[in-house]
């Protein structure tokens, strides 16, 4: 048996990185992938674990970059695609930036599904492969003051599940590890740290990892990570989106982090 091959982006840190670090102790072979030069580092601590490890520094919200990742496999088939890059962006949309709008969109959307489109048909032809997709629960609730990233979300979540419906009987599995808040860089990335959320407790991304990396190994369509997660995740089902908007709100408003502890 020759040694999987996996492909993990965004795991330089948080759940892309504990991701990596289970499929480097489960016998993967990886490259992985993310932005900045912290991913040298995560890949040098990823080898500890034993694993052959390929690092591409490259900004998965452009083509070039994602090509650049492709080129990295050099021919090798890939066992698993752990598509987990992505990133939020926190306050108002009138007030935010359109490049990082622009950014968040490219890298979660469209990033995402030229990435799985490249590795799915190469999964495809061989008549197999795993693909896993980081989504979130916040695609089940619009995300007042995270609009497009939620939007992005649950663009993520929906795409996954029809994906997987299509590629039922090919031999290629698509899950999607849904997690809740998790302790990770994301909010301060997304500059969220004086919100309710931002300052909440989280989930521990090993635990999110671990959830997520057995959902796609036993090909199930998708997790939610964490029982208060799964909880709330049915309750948005039921509820009204204006409601969860407002709920959203609470959560999310700049400044609602000291409203909460006041
Ligand atoms: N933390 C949460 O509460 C939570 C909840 C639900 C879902 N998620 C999802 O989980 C995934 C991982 O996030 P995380 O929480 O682990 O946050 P994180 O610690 O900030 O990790 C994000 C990873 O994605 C990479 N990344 C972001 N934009 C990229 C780009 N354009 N090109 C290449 N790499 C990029 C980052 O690398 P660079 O730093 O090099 O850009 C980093 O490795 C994301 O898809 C996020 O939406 C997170």
């Amino acid at each position: 048996m020759s040694t999987p091959f996996a492909i993990v982006t965004g795991a330089s840190s948080g759940i892309g990185l504990e991701l990596a670090a289970i499929c480097a102790q489960e016998g993967f072979d990886l490259l992985v992938a993310a932005d900045r030069p912290e991913i040298r580092a995560a890949a040098d601590r990823l080898r500890g674990l034993g694993a052959n490890v390929t690092v591409v520094e490259a900004d998965l919200s452009t083509i070039n970059g994602v090509d650049r990742l492709w080129a990295a496999t050099a021919g090798r088939p890939v066992d698993a695609l752990l598509a987990n890059a992505g990133h939020g962006l926190g306050r108002a949309f009138l007030d935010q930036d359109f490049s990082d709008v622009r950014h968040v969109i490219d890298t979660n959307v469209t990033g995402t599904v030229y990435l799985v489109q490249t590795v799915g048909r190469a999964m495809r032809s061989r008549g197999q492969g795993r693909i896993l997709l980081t989504g979130s629960i916040a695609g089940f609730m619009p995300g007042t003051y995270q609009a497009v990233y939620n939007g992005t979300k649950a663009f993520v979540d929906s795409f996954s599940f029809a994906l997987r419906a299509e590629l039922k009987d090919t031999g290629v599995t698509v899950t999607c590890l849904m997690p809740g808040a998790t302790e990770t860089d994301f909010f301060e990335r997304a500059d969220m740290l004086d919100t309710k959320v931002g300052q909440g407790k989280k989930d521990d991304p090993a635990d999110v990892a671990r959830v997520g990396f057995d959902a796609m190994m036993r090909g199930d369509g998708e997790v939610v990570s964490g029982w208060q997660n799964k909880l709330q995740s049915a309750i948005a089902n039921v509820t009204p989106a204006g409601i969860l908007a407002e709920q959203h709100r609470r959560m999310a408003e700049p400044g609602s982090a000291k409203q909460a502890s006041d």
